[in-house]
This record gives structure tokens, C-alpha cells and sequence, in this order.
């Protein structure tokens, strides 16, 4: 068996994907046509040729931008049965899905809309396709915490389908303890927390997620590294980080595949996992990503066993479930 191969037929997890992000050009004119809605691209090379991107916030005008296609139940259940479909392709067994309301519920789609469409593709994944999900919901931290207070009092009534709160969005500038007091409310109302930190942000972003969310698994984290007081943290409390390698490139926070910190965040005993992002916009799904990082850092197949293992060990299955997949 190849060293890709390899990757490809090893089962998965993956626990850091946004499905506005998994929306593919193809789809996304579809959609747009049968909506009437005008898009700013006249095919779908040209929307493909737009996603040249020199940073985070570069890349979330064109996300946002794209999103806004998206209007009825089905249409949120389509991205969502898509991208399910590529995760069986790629040997993903269970899967741990963002979702950003506000970028739906600003523009007039009501909340109801949104997860309904997103949660009957996942049951259908699961029934049909055999692949068991979770949802998170993400608050956006370039918009208020009122705003996201607001979001979490619109969740309460599908609290069953949601597992965890997030945070994602423009990074700098908008530091976790923002959102502390949502937070707060999300895990009095039994909420797990997870937070985008240390992407573009320092290590003190990275710092305040853990000491004022009080997270339970770091998204990114890149830039914890800068700080061996954090990383020491990191690894005695078995904190996940959940790595994604194409976005890293595409964003330049890494500069080169070669230069990527997978590899060292493994031998300093970091809960490394690999993932896609928002895999329609950064070039690749998961399997693209182990692969990238495979061939430049030399990753062994007893390397990328582990990744895949610190998949589901990281991922919020109860533990008898994880060790069913392990
Ligand atoms: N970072 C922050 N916000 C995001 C991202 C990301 O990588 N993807 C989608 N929203
Ligand atoms: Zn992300």
C-alpha cells in the first residue's frame, strides 16, 4: 500500500470543517440560480480565480460573500449532504461540523431554517452513509457579545442537535475574553466550548481561551508554540488542537508545507489532528491535507496512525464510542 493510499483508506475523524466552507462553486451558482440571486461571478472559473487569498480577513469577505446564496432548509441541507458525501469518499467516519448563524440570521434567515436543513442531511449521513456527526455552533467575534447572547438564547430550543459553541471570525483584535460571559452561559446550559485561538492571534489568545472560555479543545492553536509555559499546559492537560494544513498555507500563517509545525507539535506531545477547514476554499478536503503534510514533512504511517487515532480521541464521542472507531 502507497503512503497515500495509506491515508486514504484509514478511518477517520474530523473535527475542525465549517460547512459554509465546504461550498463549492459548482453548487453554489446552482443554488444561486434557483434562488434568483445575483452572484458576482460570471462562471465558475472565475469564482475559483477569486480565491487568491494574502490573509484571514481576505478570505472571510469572499466566505461571507458566498454564504449569501443560502436561503431555504433545502438549500442548507444540500451543502450539507455535499459535503457528507465527499467525507465518505475520503473514509471519514465521523465528522464534528461549525455552523455560523449569524451569517445567517443577519441577513433575515431565521435560525430554524438554518439548523433544521444542517441537521436533517446529518441524520440522513448517519441512516444512510454511516457517518456520525456532532454539531458546533460558532459565534462570530467580529460581531458583538450581545449579538452572540442572542444566538446562544436562539440555540436553546435545539439544544439536543448542538454540542459544543465555537468562536470564529476575524481573530486580532477580537480576543476570547470578548466572549467570556457567553461562554459561561453555553456551559451552565451544558455546552461543551471549543474556539478558534493562536491562528492569527498570538499565544495570548491562545491563553485567554483556555483561562476565560475554559475551552475543551483549541482550534488552530499554530502559535501556541511561541510560548513553552502554554505548550507545557497543552500537553498535560491532553488539550486537542485541531490542525489544518491547506488553510495555513492558503492564509500564509505557515509559509511553506515544509516550514509546517504538524510534525514538531507531535514529538513535543501535543494532541495534534489534522483537518480541512473550509475545504472548498483552501484547495483540498482532509485526506488533501494529511497528504501535503505527508509529502513535505515525511510523516511514517505510524505518525499518520496517530493523527488519525488523536482524531477520534480528541472528538466529543462518549469514550465507548471512541474506542468502537479507534
Ligand atoms: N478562522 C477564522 N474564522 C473562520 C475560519 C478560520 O480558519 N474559517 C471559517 N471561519
Ligand atoms: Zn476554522
Amino acid at each position: 500500500l502507497s503512503i497515500h493510499d495509506f491515508i486514504r483508506q484509514i478511518p477517520k475523524a474530523e473535527l475542525h470543517l465549517h460547512i459554509e466552507g465546504t461550498f463549492e462553486p459548482e453548487l453554489m451558482f446552482a443554488i444561486a440560480q434557483r434562488n434568483k440571486v445575483a452572484i458576482p461571478y460570471s462562471s465558475v472559473e472565475e469564482v475559483r480565480k477569486a480565491y487568491q487569498f494574502g490573509n484571514l480577513q481576505d478570505f472571510l469577505d469572499i466566505y461571507y460573500a458566498g454564504a449569501a446564496v443560502l436561503q431555504k432548509e433545502q438549500d442548507f441541507y444540500d451543502l450539507t449532504m455535499a459535503y457528507l458525501l465527499k467525507a465518505k469518499e475520503e473514509n471519514i467516519v465521523h465528522t464534528e461540523i461549525f455552523f455560523d448563524p449569524q451569517t445567517h440570521t443577519e441577513r433575515g434567515i431565521a435560525f430554524n431554517t438554518v439548523i433544521t436543513g444542517i441537521h436533517k442531511a446529518l441524520l440522513d449521513g448517519e441512516n444512510k452513509l454511516g457517518i456520525t456527526s456532532k454539531l458546533i455552533l460558532c459565534f462570530l467575534r467580529h460581531l458583538s457579545e450581545e449579538s452572540a447572547l442572542k444566538t446562544l438564547e436562539q440555540a436553546l430550543p435545539y439544544k439536543e442537535w448542538i454540542t459544543a459553541v465555537g468562536l470564529d471570525s476575524s481573530e486580532v483584535g477580537n480576543p476570547p475574553s470578548k466572549f467570556q460571559k457567553v461562554f459561561e452561559k453555553a456551559a451552565e446550559k451544558g455546552f461543551l466550548g471549543v474556539a478558534h485561538a493562536g491562528e492569527e492571534g498570538n499565544a495570548e489568545y491562545v491563553k485567554e481561551a483556555l483561562n476565560a472560555l475554559k475551552i475543551d479543545r483549541i482550534d488552530h492553536g499554530n502559535r501556541s508554540l511561541e510560548d513553552p509555559n502554554l505548550v507545557k499546559e497543552i500537553v498535560d492537560r491532553k488539550l486537542a488542537l485541531t490542525v489544518c494544513p491547506l488553510s495555513n498555507l492558503k492564509l500564509q500563517v505557515v509559509k511553506s508545507p515544509d516550514l509546517h509545525p504538524l510534525k514538531k507539535m507531535l514529538e513535543l506531545g501535543m494532541m495534534a489532528t489534522v483537518n480541512s477547514d473550509d475545504p472548498a476554499y483552501f484547495g483540498g478536503y482532509l485526506n488533501a491535507n494529511f497528504i501535503v503534510m505527508t509529502d513535505a514533512l515525511g510523516l511514517s504511517k505510524e505518525e499518520i496512525t496517530l493523527l488519525a487515532k488523536n482524531s477520534f480521541a480528541a472528538s466529543f464521542l462518549p469514550e465507548d464510542e471512541k474506542e468502537e472507531k479507534i
